[in-house]
């Protein structure tokens, strides 16, 4: 299992480290939020560039379920993190179910798959929420907000082993969002879900989760026993794929889309997009105890 306060401090240490580099970017005068983000996301891959050219000595990025060729990392980077997040905008644009008066980002980081929602066409007037359990984090998203003051953003401390949805009680239109977040948690529980089926107007989730290995309909070409290993030594999720299947045979959700791999720059890592729709039969009951 990955260990709870390893992990806090790690990503503690990780988001401190960018905050100079933010507070140079905001005071050489940025005023676009985009361009902050694809600087942050840049100086993000610097800090591991050694480990991923070593890794592309190997195998290669996937994008859309594809392997792809890469001569230039930086540019690689910016293509992929753009089609993923104008795929993910565009369901805004095309499904009348995606107007959203309030979008939630779960291990939310600095904050990079909320703004690329926010700029990638989701509703302008929704409330946006970062909730992460680093103060560091949370410090990071705030700066980078006041770059959009139309924005409706706001942060809180969350703890995915202790949901706490209270700032969220108010019945609006919502949506719930992971990214690389519940990667963090070996075995999530799951009341955890319980917890986000009952935040009030919730209707749909999305997680950008590696876990296309954990799929055993895994139809791909691609030989996918070194990213099964990687995800097992470094205790990253192992259950998200069957605590969402339960919740499918107890009828609290329906799965919508399942998009695997759509984003793998690092290649052992790959993110799968999953669209989750939760069923309007209920009143989900307590959980058993
Ligand atoms: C790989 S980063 C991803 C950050 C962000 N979602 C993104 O897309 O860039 C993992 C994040 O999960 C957070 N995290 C890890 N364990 C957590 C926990 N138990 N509760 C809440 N957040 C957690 C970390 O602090 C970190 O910000």
């Amino acid at each position: 299992m990955r260990n709870a306060e390893c992990v806090k401090q790690e990503y503690e240490n990780l988001w401190n480290s960018l905050t100079g580099t933010l507070l140079a970017i905001l005071e050489s005068g940025e005023k676009d939020l985009r361009s902050a983000v694809i600087e942050l996301d840049y100086q993000m891959y610097k800090k591991s560039e050694s480990s991923y050219i070593e890794t592309y000595k190997h195998y290669r990025p996937v994008l859309f379920d594809q392997e792809v060729f890469i001569d230039d990392p930086e540019t690689f980077l910016l293509i992929s993190t753009n089609m993923l997040y104008s795929y993910i905008g565009s369901l805004f644009t095309i499904s009348n179910e995606f107007n959203f008066e309030r979008i939630v980002d779960l291990g939310s980081g600095w904050g990079r798959s909320i703004f690329n929602i926010y700029l990638n066409g989701a509703p302008k007037n929704a409330d946006y929420y970062s909730l992460e359990m680093t103060e560091s984090g949370r410090l990071l998203s705030r700066f980078l907000a006041t770059l959009e003051p139309e924005m409706k953003h706001h942060t809180e401390y969350f703890d995915f082993y202790n949901p706490d949805f209270s700032c969220l009680n108010e019945n609006r239109k919502t949506l719930v969002l992971t990214a690389h977040a519940i990667e963090q948690i070996t075995l999530v529980k799951e009341s955890l879900f319980e917890a986000i089926l009952n935040i009030p107007g919730l209707t749909h989730g999305i997680h950008i989760e590696p876990v296309g290995w954990q799929m055993t309909n895994s139809k791909t070409e691609r030989n996918y026993d070194h990213v099964k290993e990687y995800q097992i030594k470094h205790n990253y999720n192992q259950n998200l794929c069957s605590v969402l299947n339960s919740l499918v045979e107890r009828n609290l959700i329906t799965i919508e889309q399942v998009l695997k791999d759509v984003y793998g720059f690092n290649p052992l890592n790959p993110s799968t997009l999953i669209i989750w729709k939760k069923n309007d039969n209920m009143g989900i009951t307590a959980p058993d105890v």
